[in-house]
């Protein structure tokens, strides 16, 4: 068998992150060994290479062929083209992956769609579960542009939502109604009358405050990330004096102890082979170009999803 190769952290390489040989992996009787084809990038995982030691080994989204099935003979068979979801370490040639971390892609859906699907597609399906139905429903969602962004305004919008995108900049409004924003805000004018019934907010900073005046009395506020700063002011009278009640904390991985990421990354694949969602991958690279995207993607060069495909 060939030399597996994998990314790893290298504080001397231009993004910090280079490919490298790796011991080849070893699988527990519930995990399949998977022969990536193609990986996406998130901005928590390189946030986190740009200050993790020499030899750390990032990667969350992957998707490939099953090259041994799981040896207790459940999950998918020899063959199957997959997507998975790792905590860490998913960015190599070949990976182990528990069989409720995998899901079979139908014919239809890409390498490169299906990679894009474990930490934005899943992060954004959970999350709209916080506003429970939302037919009907105002929904805002914040950083609209970035990979997490695509899928809940698209989502949100399939599932019947009132869809409101927040965005930094007039020129990316094009872009957000193209997902299916039926209004967009620009910067922090998200004051909105009537208010939202759940909003999804991963800008933080100023966007948070702003946006935790604009929530409805009965609505979710869902706070995910802090793009732009984890310090947040608000007016928290405002907030009492109007009884609102729900602004909750989400993590993915403590939501996936509830619903098992196969669950999630089937239903976003069905509904990509249907036509009804698309990922927006604005990047496909090799995998070697990995240093180089891992920048453009803090310094947000590119708007959606950056893919790498995997030789
Ligand atoms: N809690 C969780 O479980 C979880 C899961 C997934 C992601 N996250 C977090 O959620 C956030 C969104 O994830 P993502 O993958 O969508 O990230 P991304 O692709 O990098 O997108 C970032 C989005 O935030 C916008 N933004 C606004 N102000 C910004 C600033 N000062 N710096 C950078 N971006 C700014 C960007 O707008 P422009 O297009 O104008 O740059 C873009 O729309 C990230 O912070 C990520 O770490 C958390």
């Amino acid at each position: 068998m060939s030399t597996n190769l994998a990314v790893v952290v290298d504080p001397d390489a231009p993004g910090r992150l280079v490919i490298r040989p790796v011991p080849e992996p070893t699988a527990d009787r519930g995990e399949a060994l998977v022969r990536v084809h193609a990986i996406s990038l998130n901005r928590g995982e390189v946030r986190r290479s740009g200050m993790a030691a020499a030899g750390w080994r990032p990667g969350w989204d992957l998707a490939g062929v099953i090259e041994r099935a799981a040896s207790d003979g459940s999950g998918p068979a020899v063959g199957t083209r997959v997507v998975g979801f790792l905590p860490e370490g998913a960015w190599a040639q070949r990976v182990v992956v528990p069989k409720n971390a995998l899901a079979e892609l139908p014919d239809k859906v890409t390498f490169s769609q299906a990679a894009t699907f474990p930490v934005a597609g899943l992060t954004a399906l959970h999350a709209l579960g916080k506003g429970g139905p939302l037919l009907g429903k105002r929904v805002l969602v914040t950083g609209a542009t970035g990979g997490v962004g695509d899928f809940a305004v698209q989502l949100a919008r399939l599932a019947g939502a009132h869809v409101t995108a927040s965005v930094r900049r007039a020129d990316q409004i094009p872009t957000v109604r193209q997902l299916g924003a039926h209004d967009v805000v620009v910067g922090d004018a998200i004051a909105a009358m009537p208010k939202y019934d759940l909003i999804l907010e991963s800008v933080g900073g100023k966007t948070l405050g702003t946006a935790l005046a604009a929530l409805e009395r009965s609505g979710v506020c869902v706070t995910l990330g802090v793009s732009a700063s984890s310090e947040v002011t608000f007016d928290a009278r405002d907030f009492f004096a109007t009884g609102r009640t729900t602004l909750y904390g989400f993590y993915i991985f403590t939501e996936l102890g509830s619903e098992p990421a196969s669950v999630g990354l089937r239903r976003l694949a069905d509904l990509v082979a249907a036509g009804q969602l698309s990922p927006h991958i604005s990047l496909e690279r090799p995998w070697k170009e990995i240093g180089q995207v891992a920048q453009d993607l803090m310094a947000r060069r590119f708007p959606g999803k950056a893919v790498l495909v995997v030789d």
